[in-house]
């Protein structure tokens, strides 16, 4: 990335974004880091502490929804790249609540391609609009097959559909106005500084605390799991090296059923615990199903692999203990996120056991 660019990232703050802020702001001192973040129950400015005072990083908080908010930032300062993440990315949440999805995820995703679009608009060398995306889109498979770039789009959840729709909107953008935009779809992510509602910090959370682990259904739900920092790896490797108006599908080929993963999940923190084992294990529970849920996300990154070099490089046994240590180490964080709203969603979604 050339010296004296400006570069935003919107969800800077959040899981997956924070990892990415934190590579960019080391890998290019010479490059402005803009951090866009409204700062929702998910965001989290304690997951970019250790490089807070770089001084190529700029935090900005504000909502993507807000047009006159764009507008006005858009007018101060001018963009040579945009990577967006920000975005509602709970699954659960998006079938209690599926309006805030439509609203961040589909609006906030259009007013930023409209910001970009008039600011870009006499000038669109050197530019690019990158849009993270979800492999959700595509639906759910059988036993067999993978997701591959071609694949019809199939969301099924409210979640999967927002994030379909802002994918849309994007390509819309690229073919009508020539906005150079570039987009790319990953399966579920794991590592540090997940927010403690999605499968594996839930766990761990539960873990420590003796509490019932809530496997959804019959646990035998498949899905593709990439350690983050190789996800944030490829979208600089995408960001740099990607073909405009192209899309490139982002996997860990490394797909495990749920129960099988829980399992293993549990003799890790039984070694970390000193607990015997078998001891985390005994706090499965099976619980009602998720609604729509999707059976089997597999993802075929081989494009991304064969035109751009990227391959995953951390294997799960290890990942997995890295997280894990992650959390364990870092119940401040934990409690800090898990107190305030965090109760009430629990209470909703999983009763008393939460
Ligand atoms: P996250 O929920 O941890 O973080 C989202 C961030 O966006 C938070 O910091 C939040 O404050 C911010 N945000 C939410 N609404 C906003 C708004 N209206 N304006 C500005 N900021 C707002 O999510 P994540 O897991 O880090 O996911 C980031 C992106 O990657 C999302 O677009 C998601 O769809 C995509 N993705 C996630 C995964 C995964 O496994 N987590 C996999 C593939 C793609
Ligand atoms: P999640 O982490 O919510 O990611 P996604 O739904 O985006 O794939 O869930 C991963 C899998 O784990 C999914 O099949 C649902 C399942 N799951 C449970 O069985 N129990 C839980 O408490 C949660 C949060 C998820």
């Amino acid at each position: 990335m050339a010296e004296g660019k400006q570069l935003l990232v919107t969800g800077g703050a959040g899981f997956i974004g924070s990892h990415l802020v934190r590579l960019l702001v080391k890998k290019y001192p010479d490059v402005q880091i803009w951090n866009l973040d409204a700062l929702t129950y998910a965001g989290n400015l304690e997951n970019l502490r250790d490089v807070e005072n770089a001084p190529n990083l700029h935090f900005i908080k504000g909502d993507i929804t807000d047009a006159a908010f764009l507008s006005d930032l858009f007018s101060r300062q001018s963009f040579d790249g945009i990577i967006h993440l920000a975005a509602e990315s709970h699954v659960d949440r998006s079938i209690t609540g599926p309006l805030a999805f439509v609203q961040t995820n589909v609006i906030g995703t259009v007013q930023l391609l409209e910001a970009a679009r008039r600011q870009w608009a006499d000038n669109l060398e050197g530019k690019r609009f990158y849009h993270v995306s979800t492999d959700e889109v595509y639906g759910s498979l059988g036993e067999t097959g993978f997701f591959t770039e071609e694949t019809a789009y199939d969301p099924r959840s409210p979640y999967s559909a927002s994030k379909a729709s802002s994918d849309h909107f994007v390509r819309a953008y690229f073919h009508t106005y020539g906005l150079p935009v570039i987009i790319s779809n990953c399966s579920n992510n794991y590592g540090p500084f997940q927010f403690p509602e999605k499968l594996l910090p839930l766990m761990i959370h539960n873990i420590r605390q003796r509490k019932p682990l809530p496997v959804y259904g019959d646990g035998k739900y498949t899905r593709d799991w990439l350690w983050v920092i190789d996800h944030v790896e490829a979208i600089d490797t995408i960001y740099h090296k990607g073909v405009t108006g192209e899309t490139y599908n982002i996997g860990g080929q490394n797909e495990w059923k749920n129960i099988d993963l829980v399992h293993l999940l549990c003799k890790t923190m039984d070694r970390l615990l000193d607990r015997p084992e078998g001891d985390s294990a005994s706090l499965i529970t099976f619980v009602k199903d998720r609604p729509g849920h999707d059976r089997r996300y597999a993802i075929d990154a081989e494009k991304l692999q064969r035109e751009l070099g990227w391959t995953p490089k951390v294997q799960m046994a290890e990942g997995l203990e890295e997280t894990a240590r992650w959390y364990l180490d870092n119940e401040e964080w934990l409690h800090h996120v898990t107190s305030g709203e965090y109760q009430q969603y629990f209470q909703k979604q999983y009763g008393s056991r939460g």
